[in-house]
């Protein structure tokens, strides 16, 4: 079985190449380069001791895609393939929605045209708004997103069930990712985010490295247990494994299926800094700052129909979670080589 990984080498692209590979599939990478290095990919094939297909193209690119499905025999794609920081998509609209919104159609197009109607899709919890209450359920509404990024996946999930409606020979997994953190426990691959991160973790682990002097927790007046926002960490490991489980049933019978992708658990901002600074023995600075424009107070999944459906659920505990972040970024103190 040969499957086609979108984006696969970016951060959780390269974690869920190795578990591909680990649960013997073949597997064909396409990239861009756009937000990842080279060297990931070599060292997926370090760490998975496989070679695998790799093409540098883009997904708009539908020729050059097509070449793709022409040359290799493709099974199912998982497609990771877009853009991704929030901050960025309010000032780049445009950049965001061709990319994500085009990229997804265009590849949609070409995996039809080959006769390819298997995919798993990297949706976001971000898809449940600012409305719904914590444990999310795939089964609440969504929409009202608050920003350009989380309006294109809401938008590409659409397109995806209506292409389902439309011909009921696809095969659809939506996958809802909580929050992604952690690293291959080897330290050899993780997140390498461009520039000054702006998720949780990866700030924590560049002041733990020196490279920032403090944290800025957003806001510690929220109605949680000790004021800080609460999310549900999944550990970038579980996540991968969730998307082999995935495969494993898009390849198996077709429909259209969403999945929170989460451990159920939500930890606060101080709760996180305190299991880092425990599993790192490094002290985390930070300063209790305003509020970040779009956050709410909590976020955490109901991920209880992965485990009935896909027999799915997340292992790996936030210990876990911040030793092997710790382990990538102080190996790796400038992230990937060029
Ligand atoms: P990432 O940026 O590390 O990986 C995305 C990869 O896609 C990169 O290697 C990039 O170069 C490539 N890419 C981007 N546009 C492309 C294009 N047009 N053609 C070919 N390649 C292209 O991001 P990630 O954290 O691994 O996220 C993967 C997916 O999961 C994304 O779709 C993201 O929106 C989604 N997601 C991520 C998170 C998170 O917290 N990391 C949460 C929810 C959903
Ligand atoms: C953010 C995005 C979301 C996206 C997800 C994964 C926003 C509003 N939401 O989610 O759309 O799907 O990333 O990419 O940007 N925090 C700090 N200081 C920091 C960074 C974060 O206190 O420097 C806090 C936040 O206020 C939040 C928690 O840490 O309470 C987690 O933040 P983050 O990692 O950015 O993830 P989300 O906001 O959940």
């Amino acid at each position: 079985m040969s499957i086609l990984v979108t984006g696969g080498a970016g951060y959780i692209g390269s974690h869920t190449c190795i578990e591909l590979m680990n649960a013997g599939y073949d597997i064909v990478v396409v990239d861009n380069f756009y937000n990842s290095k080279k060297e990931s990919l070599k060292r997926i094939a370090e760490l998975s001791g496989k070679q695998f297909a790799f093409y540098e193209c883009d997904i708009r690119d539908k020729k050059g895609m097509d070449h793709i499905f022409k040359s290799e025999k493709i099974d199912a794609v998982i497609h990771f393939a877009g853009l991704k920081a929030v901050g960025e998509s309010c000032q780049k609209p445009i950049e965001y929605y061709d990319n994500n919104v085009n990229g997804t159609l265009a590849l949609c197009e070409v995996m039809k045209d080959n006769g390819c109607k298997k995919i798993v899709f990297s949706s976001s919890a971000t898809v449940y708004g600012m409305n719904n209450v914590s444990p999310l359920k795939e089964t609440m509404p969504t929409g009202g997103t608050t920003n350009p990024y989380g309006t294109t996946k809401f938008m590409i999930e659409i397109i995806l069930a209506d292409l389902f409606k439309s011909d009921n020979d696809w095969s659809v997994s939506l996958l809802r990712y909580f929050n992604p953190i952690g690293a291959h426990k080897s330290g050899r691959i993780g997140e390498d985010p461009n520039g000054v991160p702006n998720n949780l973790m990866p700030y924590i682990t560049q002041v733990a490295i020196g490279k920032r002097p403090f944290l800025s927790v957003y806001g510690n007046d929220y109605d949680t247990h000790d004021g800080t926002g609460v999310r549900d960490y999944i550990h970038v490991v579980d996540l991968a494994l969730g998307h082999v489980k995935a495969l494993n049933r898009v390849l198996s019978k077709s429909g259209l299926d969403v999945y929170n992708l989460g451990t159920g658990t939500g930890y606060s901002v101080l709760d996180v800094v305190k299991a880092f600074e425990k599993a790192s023995g490094v002290t985390v600075e930070y300063k209790i700052v305003e509020r970040r424009p779009g956050d709410i107070a909590t976020c955490y999944s109901d991920p209880s129909k992965a485990y009935e459906e896909l027999g799915w659920k997340a292992e790996r505990g936030i210990e876990e979670m911040c030793e092997d972040s710790w382990r990538w970024q102080s190996t790796n103190p400038a992230g990937y080589p060029d």
